[in-house]
C-alpha cells in the first residue's frame, strides 16, 4: 500500500506555464471589466501560493468558463474543482447514461492553465440520481453499483486528477456516522470500499474524506480523526482529510490549526476544501473586514502546518455561492463581488499567502463599476453598476472617454450621450436613489473596432 505523502505541485514546463499565462492575457483582452482591469496589479494568489508550496483553489461551474469568470478562474488558482459537475447526478442522470461535458470542460480548462483539479465527489448522500437513490438493493448490488461508478468516474481521468474526495460528509454532528443508502446497506465499511475502488482506479491521485462542521476539535472532527487512524492502521488507502470550512462571520473555530495539526500528525494530508464565510445581508465595510481577517485565519492556519496542502473557496464570487440559495438573508460569504470586484477578503487570502495586496481599503463611498458582459466581431454589451456603502446618492451621473473609437448605439435604464469620446450617462426618471448597501446597474449596446479597453468611470 502506498503511504500518504506531502503535498507537491505537479511540474508544469515553462512553456505550458508561458502558453497558460498568454491563454489568460488574451482572455483577459477580450473581455475585460473595470473591476478586473483594477485588479489586475494584484499579485495572483496562484503566484504567492506557488511559491508557499500550498493550493489556492476555486469550486467552478463549467458553463460560466468563459469571459471575466474564466479569466479570473483560470489565472488567480492553481487548482480548480467542479462544484457539481461530477457528482453522481450529474454524471450518471440514467443508470449506463453518462454525461461527462462539464466534467471534461473543466478538466480540460485547468490542464490549459496549468491547473491541478480536485474530483468531487464519489460517494455521498446528496445529488444522487433518482434511479439510484429510489432503487431497491441488496448489499451486493449495491456494492457493485459502488464499485462500479468509482472504476467508471475515477477511471476515465485516471492520471489527470491530483485529488478526490471520494466519500463526502459520512458523519453526523455528534459523531455517528450518518444514516444514508451507503450506510444503512453496507455498513461502514462502504468508506473502506470506496477508498480501495478509487486507489484502483488512479493509483495517482490523493483520496479523501470529506465533511463539514469539523474544522475545529469536536465530536464530529473526532469522529472522522478516528476513522482516518483505523483505516490507516487497517492498510486501507488514505491520503487526506478535507475540511470543508462553509463558515460564518464570527465563527471560526480557535482550534482550527490544533485540529489541522492533529491529523497531520496522524499521517495524512489536510485540506481546507470548501471555504465561504456568510454574514447577513446587506453586508456592511466592517463586516467585509472583519470576513478579510477571519479568510485570513483560515489560510494562515493552513499555512502554519506543512501537511495542510491549501485551500479552496466554494465559489470565487458571490454570483457563483451556493449560501443565498440556502441561507435566507445571508450572502456576501466569498472573496469576490457579483461584479467581480475583489473584496477585503482577498487581501486577507493574499496576505496569509505572504503577499501584499493593492485592493484599496473599503472606504464609505459610491463607486461606478463598468462591465463589458458580452462582445461579438462589431459590437458589445455594457453595463455599469453604481453601488453605495456607508454613503447613498439621491441621482448620479456618470462619464468616460472612450479610447479606441467605441460608440454607444443604444442605452437602457439611464439617459447616456456620446460626443466624440466622452460618455456621459445619467439615471433615469426612476433610479436616482442609491441607498447606502444598495446598488443600481443600467446597460447599453455599443459598436467597437480593433480594440475594446476598459474606460475609468467617474461618478459625479
Ligand atoms: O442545474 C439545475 C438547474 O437546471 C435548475 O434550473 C436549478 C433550479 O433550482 O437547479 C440547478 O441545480 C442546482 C445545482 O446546485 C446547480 O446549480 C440544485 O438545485 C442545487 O441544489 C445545487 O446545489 C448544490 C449543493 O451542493 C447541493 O447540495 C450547490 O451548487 C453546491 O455548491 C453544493 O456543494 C456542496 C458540496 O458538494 C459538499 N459540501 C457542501 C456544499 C454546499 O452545499
Amino acid at each position: 500500500m502506498r503511504t500518504s505523502r506531502p503535498f507537491r505541485h505537479r511540474r508544469t514546463s515553462s512553456r505550458t506555464r508561458l502558453a497558460a499565462l498568454l491563454t489568460g492575457v488574451s482572455v483577459a483582452a477580450a473581455l475585460l471589466t473595470g473591476a478586473t482591469a483594477a485588479h489586475a496589479a494584484d499579485p495572483p494568489l496562484r503566484d504567492l501560493a506557488d511559491a508557499k508550496g500550498k493550493a489556492i483553489g476555486t469550486a467552478v461551474t463549467g458553463s460560466r468558463l468563459t469571459g471575466t469568470y474564466g479569466e479570473i478562474a483560470g489565472t488567480r488558482f492553481n487548482w480548480l474543482t467542479p462544484g457539481n459537475a461530477m457528482k453522481w447526478e450529474s454524471v450518471e442522470p440514467s443508470r449506463g447514461t453518462y454525461n461527462w461535458a462539464e466534467a471534461d470542460r473543466i478538466v480540460e480548462f485547468a490542464e490549459a492553465h496549468g491547473q491541478r483539479v480536485r474530483g468531487h465527489t464519489l460517494v455521498w448522500h446528496s445529488q444522487n440520481p433518482g434511479w439510484l437513490t429510489n432503487g431497491t438493493w441488496t448489499a451486493d448490488e449495491l456494492s457493485g453499483l459502488l464499485d462500479d461508478h468509482i472504476a467508471t468516474e475515477v477511471g476515465r481521468y485516471k492520471g489527470r486528477l491530483a485529488a478526490w474526495d471520494v466519500v463526502n460528509e459520512p458523519f453526523d454532528e455528534d459523531g455517528t456516522y450518518r444514516r444514508t443508502l451507503w450506510y444503512d446497506t453496507l455498513g461502514e465499511d462502504y468508506i473502506a470500499q470506496a477508498l480501495t475502488a478509487a486507489r484502483a482506479a488512479d493509483p495517482s491521485a490523493d483520496l479523501y474524506i470529506n465533511d463539514y462542521n469539523v474544522e475545529g476539535v469536536n465530536a464530529k472532527s473526532t469522529a472522522l480523526y478516528n476513522l482516518v487512524k483505523s483505516l490507516k492502521e487497517r492498510g486501507v488507502p488514505i491520503d487526506g482529510v478535507g475540511l470543508q470550512a462553509h463558515l460564518i462571520l464570527g465563527q471560526v473555530p480557535a482550534t482550527l490549526q490544533q485540529n489541522i495539526q492533529r491529523f497531520a500528525d496522524l499521517g495524512v494530508d489536510v485540506a481546507i476544501t470548501e471555504l465561504d464565510i456568510r454574514m447577513q445581508l446587506p453586508a456592511t465595510q466592517a463586516e467585509l473586514a472583519q470576513q478579510a481577517e477571519e479568510y485570513e485565519a483560515v489560510v494562515a492556519a493552513c499555512v502554519a502546518v506543512s501537511r495542510c496542502t491549501g485551500v479552496t473557496v466554494w465559489g470565487f464570487t458571490d454570483s457563483d455561492s451556493w449560501i443565498p440559495d440556502v441561507f435566507e438573508g445571508y450572502g456576501a460569504a466569498t472573496p469576490y463581488d457579483e461584479n467581480y470586484a475583489p473584496k477585503p477578503a482577498y487581501g486577507g487570502i493574499a496576505t496569509a499567502l505572504g503577499g501584499t495586496t493593492t485592493t484599496p481599503p473599503p472606504t464609505d463611498a459610491c463607486t461606478a463599476t463598468y462591465t463589458v458582459t458580452s462582445q461579438w466581431n462589431t459590437g458589445f454589451t455594457g453595463q455599469v453598476r453604481i453601488a453605495c456603502s456607508g454613503a447613498s446618492l439621491s441621482s448620479w451621473k456618470v462619464a468616460w472617454t472612450y479610447g479606441a473609437g467605441q460608440r454607444i448605439t443604444q442605452a437602457w435604464n439611464a439617459a447616456c450621450t456620446q460626443t466624440g469620446t466622452q460618455v456621459s450617462c445619467a439615471n433615469a426618471a426612476y433610479n436616482g436613489a442609491v441607498p447606502d448597501g444598495g446598488a443600481v446597474t443600467f446597460g447599453f449596446n455599443a459598436a467597437w473596432s480593433g480594440s475594446n479597453p476598459v474606460p475609468t468611470v467617474t461618478l459625479a
